[in-house]
């Protein structure tokens, strides 16, 4: 069986599909790493995220692997590196590209092939997994997620002004809502849940 998490940066996706998927027992799949290794491996390279054969280039060659709450890129625990605000930055770039996009869509299903899973991301109810069970798409205001936001940026030692925060979850809200591939929308048949006064 398969149940989507749609949402926003900082809607509650991660927190709601990891409770869920601890009481179910099913396997949880954060989408938003995979984006986020192909745009550490382009940084790590050198390669102009805004590159788009080059960036379909590295998310065609990245080797992923989950491990419970880690992260690992071809053997290398990258967990924390992932979440730098310059690795955010640029995964929203990569996001874009449809040929990039194909790629994780891929390791997507691959990764779901025969599993009970509990997948979150943007576009895992409308494109990835049009046929699954059960979706859910998350929103929250834009101030409340900058807060939750800077509260996780403060856990891994960033601190970043809650303005300044809240600018760049609105341009990364327009950059995922904008784009012409798998846009950050509700699939029709999902369940919608506001999360703004949601605690984790
Ligand atoms: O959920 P996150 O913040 O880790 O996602 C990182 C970036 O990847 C974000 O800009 C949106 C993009 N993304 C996407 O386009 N589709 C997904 N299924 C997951 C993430």
């Amino acid at each position: 069986m398969i149940v989507t998490i749609d949402g926003p940066a900082g809607s509650g996706k991660s927190t709601a599909a990891k409770g869920l998927a601890a009481r179910l027992g099913f396997r949880f799949l954060d989408t938003g790493a995979l984006y986020r290794v192909t745009a550490y491996e382009c940084l790590r390279a050198g390669v102009d995220a805004n590159d788009e054969a080059a960036a379909v280039r590295v998310a065609d060659a990245i080797d992923v692997r989950f491990d419970g709450d880690r992260v690992f890129s071809a053997g290398t625990d990258v967990t924390a590196e992932i979440r730098t605000p310059a690795v955010t930055e640029a995964a929203s770039v990569v996001a874009r590209f449809a040929d990039v996009r194909q790629a994780m869509d891929r390791r997507q299903r691959e990764l779901a092939v025969g599993q009970n899973i509990v997948t979150e991301g943007r576009d895992q109810g409308t494109v990835v997994f049009p046929g699954a069970q059960c979706k859910f798409f998350l929103v929250a205001d834009a101030k409340e997620r900058a807060a939750r936001r800077q509260r996780e940026m403060q856990t891994q030692g960033h601190s970043i002004a809650l303005d300044e925060l809240t600018v760049q979850i609105k341009d990364r809200d327009r950059r995922d809502a904008d784009r012409p591939v798998a846009p950050l929308k509700a699939a029709t048949d999902a369940i919608n849940v506001e999360t703004s006064r949601l605690k984790a």
